[in-house]
């Protein structure tokens, strides 16, 4: 054998090597793909996929209408968009996902009602499909506002409590507790064993790749962590799809509680809007609300309120909705900060990549969002996250102390888009900082890894999560 030979075939393996691994699992600057868009200030989270087609814009465009639009109450005479309530939290979608982006708790030192964070109701036992069964009198979910002529559900009485600690370096810190009743209940008391979970409307930027990302990357997530040392053990939600008609992992809602945007989608219009659709045809009126059941319908009560072609293209908006580009990747603030992220274990939980398969409902969904190297920073996975943050509500297969590891992307644009910085299920925290310190449980040691950082290594980790 001549000696130069060996040099060509290392070379070989050297390269092969380089193109098989880290070039797409870099988190670079396209968290979304080819479907990323370049986009900061308010409006950065309400751009398609880059890579949709002149037609699939339209279509956008169409869905988009219908998410912003407000909806009136019947009868009306635009018959396209009545049948408001009759009980309801807000009269569009855009409501709550303010500019596609993340709601915010009220200001409850100036008597404000939420919008953006509502409260989900069930006392104990299974229902439908394994699913929770609903408080008998307010049904699964708190309506704060109704239509006229109908009596609203009550208000929702929130309370702060100071929490404090402190750094290993000494430098304190305040979280905020809250504590959530009700008040000026419409229809009398709630069921003594009432539980109650609070949820804040998140961002909407890339649900559609999410949906994509094959059913085997999560049970893998799970089995990855099952065989790990350590307290991380996630779990998928398993829950009832009701546009697929079947059991499905669960991917959206805090507690991974709902499987697709379709379900999602006619979920909200039903119990946050008052809108029926053919997935979901029945108003949300619980046997004790007479007044309820007795208002007008929308479309003189002859059909769904909301058709199937508009319902799904507004399925198909959210689909398509981009995950913006990062910011700052080069910083050395925050590639010092990637590299802490990992180190605290933070990345078992908020996974950075996959590679998207195909949407489960392509009808609904693009071509565009396939076989696209993503930067999610999610298992999708059930975690028990300790006292601190527990509801004491399960959803499904979901306990009362788990909850989904929500994706990180375009966290660090949310001030940007809706002007505040409050993070986590019920917007408790404020900021970054604030969410990392409430993570306990199976993050318990992350928690810890944190608390122990000196100052510019906390600054890092922030910078980094802020540039996703
Ligand atoms: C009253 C406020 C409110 C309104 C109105 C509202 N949403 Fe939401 N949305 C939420 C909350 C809260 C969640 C989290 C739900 C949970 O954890 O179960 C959510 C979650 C979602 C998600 C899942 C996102 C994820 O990553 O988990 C989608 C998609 C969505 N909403 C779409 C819509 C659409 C479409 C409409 C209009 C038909 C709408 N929402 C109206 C509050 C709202
Ligand atoms: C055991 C899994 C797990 C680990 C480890 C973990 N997280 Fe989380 N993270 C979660 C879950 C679950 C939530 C949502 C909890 C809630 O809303 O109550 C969350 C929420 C967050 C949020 C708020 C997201 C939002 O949309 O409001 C941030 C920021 C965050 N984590 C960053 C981190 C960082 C940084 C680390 C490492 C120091 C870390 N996480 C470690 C599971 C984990």
């Amino acid at each position: 054998m001549k000696p130069y030979s060996i040099i060509p075939a290392l070379a070989l393996v050297f390269a092969s090597s380089l193109i098989a691994s880290p070039a797409n699992e870099n988190p670079g600057e396209n968290p979304g793909g080819e479907t990323t868009v370049h986009a900061t200030g308010k409006n950065a989270f309400s751009f398609p996929a880059a890579n949709l087609t002149d037609e699939e814009r339209t279509r956008f465009a169409i869905g988009n209408s219908f998410f912003k639009r407000n909806w009136v109450e019947a009868p009306a005479s635009t018959k396209k968009r009545d049948g408001l309530g009759p009980h309801f939290i807000t009269r569009s979608c855009g409501g709550c996902h303010v500019l596609d982006g993340r709601g915010a708790p009220p200001d409850v030192a100036r008597g404000e009602q939420p919008v953006g964070l509502l409260m989900r109701l069930s006392v104990p036992g299974v229902g439908e499909h394994g699913g929770v069964v609903p408080e008998p009198t307010y049904g699964d979910q708190f309506n704060n506002f109704a239509v006229q002529q109908v009596r609203p559900e009550g208000k929702v009485l929130i309370r702060y409590q100071e929490v404090k600690g402190k750094f290993a370096d000494g430098t304190p810190y305040t979280l905020l507790k809250p504590d959530y009743g009700f008040r000026d209940l419409g229809y009398g008391p709630m069921a003594k064993d009432v539980m109650v979970s609070p949820r804040i409307a998140p961002q909407l930027i890339g649900v559609g790749l999410l949906e994509a990302i094959p059913g085997t990357e999560i049970l893998a997530n799970a089995e990855k962590q099952k065989a790990m040392k350590g307290p991380i053990k996630g779990m998928p939600n398993q829950v009832w799809d009701a546009y697929s008609r079947k059991m499905m992992p669960g991917r959206y809602g805090w507690k991974a509680n709902v499987a697709t945007i379709a379900h999602q989608t006619a979920g909200a219009f039903n119990g946050d809007i008052g809108i029926t659709s053919s997935l979901f045809s029945n108003e949300g009126c619980t046997p004790a609300q007479k007044d309820c059941q007795a208002a007008p319908k929308g479309n003189e009560g002859k059909a769904p309120e909301i058709d199937d072609k508009t319902f799904g293209d507004v399925v198909f908006y959210q689909a398509t909705l981009a995950p913006p580009a990062r910011r700052n990747i080069k910083d050395r603030q925050v590639l010092h900060g990637r590299k802490l992220f990992e180190q605290a274990q933070c990345a078992v939980c908020h996974r950075p990549h996959y590679v998207t398969g195909a949407s489960p409902n392509p009808e609904l969904s693009s071509k565009a969002l396939n076989n696209q190297h993503i930067f999610p920073y999610t298992d999708l996975l059930l975690h028990d996250m300790g006292d601190g943050l527990a509801d004491g509500r399960p959803d499904f297969a979901a306990n009362g102390r788990q909850w989904k590891t929500p994706a990180l992307w375009g966290i660090g644009l949310i001030k940007d888009v809706n002007g505040h910085n409050r993070l986590m299920h019920d917007g408790r925290a404020r900021g970054v900082m604030e969410a990392i310190l409430w993570h306990g449980g199976e993050s318990e040691e992350s928690r810890k890894a944190v608390l122990n950082m000196n100052r510019r290594d906390r600054e890092a980790l922030v910078k980094f999560v802020e540039s996703l």
